[in-house]
């Protein structure tokens, strides 16, 4: 996997390599490589926004039940440091403090920008943005529309981005980037269809391609994402971080198996959906942490009263965070009290009109109707865990987003340090709109002091471009799609929702034999439109993201946040100190080390600190 291993038989003709040339790229094209996109071009960069799917295929409308920001628009009450607050709980308070008050400050602007941008969110009866609850938030706080919000979203940006001049490349694979000394200076891409490369010359480029669930099996994510970002980033030089708090939204599809782990948005538990194992019993009244206890419904009927509009009602534990309410199906369904298919039942049939339900969440109901023939107006689902998010990816600056290869920029599910050790729903949604355009400016200014251009290396180009090429041209080897195979049977029974020592390392051992096999990966066909060279190539990335979460994973010995060790029960305040960071050593392995984190900011600490009923004086006061 050494990128340059070539460099001494260098035959590659690159002659006639088409060569694009743009001020920044932008790899990935969801919301944030969007929105960064957007955002470069008003500041008058000449910008290139790549992709390997098509404009708007993205994961951006898999976050179905809303956008998470402090607008106030159904319950007053709601500011910054409320959102900040529950934020950094959620979070195990291993967040990145500045990006998380950053988020929570920055999401309103961004949520009414879009507003101006066209994006048509549902109403309250004054006319204002509507806003639901989801798990986590303190007051109703997700700007929504329907449960097709992302949707939404990739639509305006898309709509607003193409009058700004950007230049859009789609079906087009980055490979790795290019550097000139420790800088960036472009990337190498491959058309899908033509198989052909192109080189994008570049001063700046920023990273935006998601996370990296195809690792495992039973997953939110669709094909695309392979942890691209990941690992042209890390072959770059630049730090991954986090990487062990992977998230498992706790409402995926069970059955039928062929769309297993598609997403059940949190907004049907939002809208007063309760779970309830096989003996019909709701059984999240059994898993309140202590910490959460003062703030979550104990009974039914306090839980029927927050459901009835009373604002000062206990939240239901369904509404807990994701990473308890999917530690707690999986203990049922361990107890053999789940559901036929091996999940619990959400239901919301029995707690909403199939009016309510077919106007708040239509894409569920069409969902299960397809998939499933099943009616939800009259039947409970069937759900279970299923690999959604990645709260870690490439370590960055918390205001820049730079990362410490200069010149590279990440932003979205890429970048680490937002969410820390677990993410509250609809926050991904606000956190792509505030640090795209962090990332953006961030990308405007390194270029304004830029004082010489960087330059292209043609051997680099080469050896990039015979790496991929290798793939095809050797006689025989392994199958890619038997290598993807293995390793997500390996991700989801080694470095799963529960993890052990001994899981996580016969997890690495089976990794290691899985790089090995990979230097031997043959595609077979010709370079033109050939689904296996593709896979093979995604499956670089793909193993460096696996083994970046296994290693993580075994190196913090608590449990934090979706990061679940029973070898290790409960948060440790000594684990608190430290980020786990990964990145390339001199002899091509991967490191991991604890990093000690900066101290918080006293300000920051303190409201981060304030019990309910003190943030709430305070928010009182200044409004
Ligand atoms: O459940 C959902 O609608 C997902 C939202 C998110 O991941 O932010």
């Amino acid at each position: 996997m050494d990128r340059f291993q070539h460099l001494g038989d260098v035959t590659v003709d690159i002659s006639d390599i088409q060569v694009v040339e743009h001020d920044v790229i932008v790899v990935g094209a969801g919301g944030a490589g969007l929105r960064a996109a957007i955002e470069c071009s008003i500041r008058g960069l000449s910008t290139g926004l790549v992709c390997k799917s098509l404009l708007g295929k993205a994961h951006t409308v898999m976050a179905e039940g809303g956008v998470a920001a402090a607008l106030g628009n159904v319950d007053s009450r709601d500011h910054w440091k409320v959102h900040f607050r529950d934020t950094m709980r959620g979070g195990k308070f291993l967040n990145v403090w500045r990006m998380a008050e950053l988020h929570a400050k920055e999401a309103p602007d961004r949520v009414r920008e879009l507003e101006e941008w066209g994006a048509v969110f549902d109403r309250t009866k004054a006319g204002l943005i509507n806003q639901r609850n989801f798990g986590g938030h303190r007051y109703p706080r997700l700007a929504h529309v329907g449960d097709r919000t992302g949707l939404e979203i990739i639509r305006t940006l898309q709509d607003h981005g193409i009058h700004q001049g950007i230049d859009v490349y789609m079906e087009c694979t980055g490979l790795d980037f290019l550097k000139d000394g420790d800088k960036i200076s472009g990337m190498v891409g491959m058309w899908r269809e033509t198989g052909r490369f192109v080189v994008f010359r570049a001063k700046a480029a920023i990273v935006a391609t998601g996370g990296g669930g195809k690792g495992w099996k039973i997953t939110s994510n669709s094909w695309e994402y392979s942890g691209d970002g990941y690992g042209m980033a890390y072959e770059a030089g630049a730090e991954l971080m986090d990487m062990e708090f992977t998230q498992f939204h706790p409402t995926g599809m069970v059955w039928p198996p062929s769309v297993r782990g598609t997403l059940v948005t949190e907004s049907v538990r939002g809208e007063g959906g309760v779970l309830l194992n096989s003996e019909g019993k709701r059984f999240m009244f059994d898993n309140i942490p202590d910490r959460f206890a003062a703030e979550t419904a104990d009974t039914e009927e306090e839980a029927t009263q927050w459901l009835a509009g009373d604002k000062d009602a206990r939240r239901p534990p369904e509404l807990l965070t994701r990473d308890v309410v999917a530690r707690a199906i999986r203990k049922e369904v361990k107890a053999g009290r789940g559901s036929p298919h091996g999940g619990a039942f959400l239901d919301i049939a029995s707690k909403r009109t199939a009016e309510d339900i077919q106007r708040k969440l239509p894409s569920m109901y069409h969902q299960f109707k397809v998939l499933a023939e099943l009616d939800i107006t009259a039947e409970p689902m069937e759900v279970g865990p299923t690999l959604h998010y990645f709260m870690g990816g490439i370590r960055v600056d918390a205001d820049s987003q730079m990362s410490r290869v200069p010149g590279l920029f990440a932003c979205g599910e890429c970048a680490a340090g937002m969410h820390g050790a677990n993410r509250l729903g609809g926050n991904s949604l606000s956190d792509l709109l505030v640090f795209g355009k962090l990332s953006g400016e961030g990308a405007a200014n390194y270029i304004s002091e830029m004082t010489s251009e960087p330059t292209a290396d043609d051997d680099q180009i080469r050896s990039i471009i015979r790496s991929a090429t290798d793939i095809l041209n050797r006689e025989s080897g392994e199958n890619p799609y038997l290598l993807h195979e293995q390793l997500e049977e390996l991700m989801q029974s080694s470095v799963g929702i529960v993890r052990t020592e001994e899981l996580l390392t016969e997890g690495i051992t089976g990794l290691d034999g899985l790089k090995q096999s990979f230097k031997k990966v043959k595609a077979a066909g010709a370079s033109q439109f050939n689904p296996g060279w593709h896979e093979a190539l995604a499956l670089r990335n793909l193993l460096i993201t696996s083994e970046a979460v296994a290693q993580a994973a075994l190196l913090r010995q608590e449990s934090r946040g979706a990061h679940t060790r029973v070898d290790y029960p409960g948060e440790q305040d000594e684990w608190l100190r430290y980020n786990v960071v990964l990145s390339k050593a001199d002899d091509g392995s991967m490191k991991s080390e604890k990093i000690e984190r900066p101290a918080p900011d006293a300000e920051l600490d303190r409201i981060a600190g304030l019990s309910i009923e003190e943030v709430e004086a305070e928010v009182a006061g200044e409004q």
